[in-house]
């Protein structure tokens, strides 16, 4: 569009100038915070800076491509779009918009339960898209079921599984500006469960969730659909290996974007021991602080299958809609097919550990 300070956005950071305009304090807070200090979140970032990439040269890179495949689906890039709550909080376009975005871009939409767009709306704007479903258990084991039915339905290819979230995190700027949805603005599973519509903060949702989940209940997941339960929240060598032997279809090596238990590590440092762990039995994918097509090559070469952004689309949702969201996703694949050829890598499987070198890197 002609005009349109969308053409000035050249990159992540420059979305989130323009979404910083548009959104009222409580949103902007909303989106951009983190736990406690926001230590994890700021680390989630650095890590990037932590790591220093070894192109090499002379290699034939005419036919370059960063086409890769994630759970045997076809995707443009190793670059997904992690699952974010109340995007209709961003923009009217919310949750469908980002769908139809990330499905002309050929890369996965991940929907999060809290999402302020049903399952059915989301699939019906985006046929064809990869799409993946976020769950959150709820104590009311109905409401649960329903969801997943509906991703099943819905023609959704994965179940996430969030487990780092069995309580919500102390995040401060939430309580300082009474952050909360408005009663007009539905969340439908929330509906749902209370069978109603309210206002509510993110933790008179999060009170209905499920605290007793163990991993049992991955099995008992697994069983309940034929998707691929995706075990997201996975920082240790521990329970990277619970989770395959639990039945894990992958797992997302995910802090959450630094919103849940402060002080954790950056998930680039974390990433490495998770896929030791894993040892190529399943794939493992990763998200927080991914922000340039640089990150996403960092983050293959160390054993991601691909890596997933959160916060970016929300500031290119809010700064443009489906169409912030479709440029930003242009603009990263760009950047990600760039990386790759000034690698030396004709595809991201060419990428390997040894185009990193990183301070504490395990191998
Ligand atoms: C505003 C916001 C809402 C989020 N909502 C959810 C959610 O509903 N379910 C979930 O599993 N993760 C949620 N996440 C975490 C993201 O899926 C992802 O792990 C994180 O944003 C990645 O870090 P990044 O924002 O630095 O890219 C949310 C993150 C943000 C920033």
């Amino acid at each position: 569009v002609p005009g349109s300070s969308l053409n000035d956005a050249f990159n992540a950071a420059d979305f989130e100038a323009l979404a910083r305009d548009k959104l009222d304090e409580g949103a902007y807070g909303y989106f951009a915070g983190g736990a406690g200090d926001e230590r994890t979140l700021r680390d989630n970032i650095d890590a990037y800076a932590r790591t220093t990439l070894r192109p090499r040269v002379l290699v034939d890179v005419s036919g370059a491509s960063a086409a890769t495949t994630v759970l045997g689906a076809d995707v443009s890039m190793p670059l997904l779009v992690a699952p974010v709550a109340f995007q209709r909080v961003a923009h009217p376009d919310g949750e469908p918009g980002t769908a139809r975005a990330a499905a002309a871009a050929g890369t996965v939409m991940c929907l999060s339960t809290l999402a302020t767009a049903s399952a059915q709306e989301v699939a019906e704007a985006a046929r064809g898209g990869p799409r993946w479903f976020q769950l959150y258990c709820f104590s009311d084991r109905g409401v649960t079921e329903a969801l997943v039915d509906q991703a099943v339905d819905g023609g959704y290819q994965a179940i996430v599984l969030t487990v780092d979230a069995p309580l919500l995190g102390r995040r401060e700027r939430d309580l300082r500006t009474g952050f909360a949805i408005p009663a007009d603005l539905e969340v439908p599973s929330f509906s749902r469960a209370i069978g109603g519509r309210r206002e509510a903060t993110l933790q008179d949702m999060f009170k209905l969730l499920d605290q007793s989940l163990t991993w049992r209940d991955v099995e008992m997941l697994a069983e309940i659909s034929d998707l691929p339960v995706v075990v997201k929240g996975v920082i240790t060598s521990e329970d990277a290996r619970l989770a395959v032997d639990h039945g894990a279809g992958a797992v997302v090596v995910s802090n959450h974007g630094g919103r849940q238990l402060d002080g954790v590590p950056a998930t680039l440092d974390a990433l490495p021991e998770v896929v030791d762990a894993v040892d190529g039995r399943v794939e493992v994918y990763v998200d927080g602080g991914v922000r340039r097509g640089t990150d996403v090559a960092t983050a293959v070469a160390l054993g991601a299958r691909a890596a997933l952004i959160g916060r970016p689309v929300i500031w290119a949702l809010a700064a443009g809609g489906e169409e912030g969201v479709a440029r930003l996703l242009g603009l990263l694949r760009d950047e990600v097919e760039l990386a790759l050829a000034l690698l030396g890598c004709p595809s991201p499987d060419a990428l390997g550990p040894e185009h990193v070198a990183a301070p504490n890197r395990h191998r």
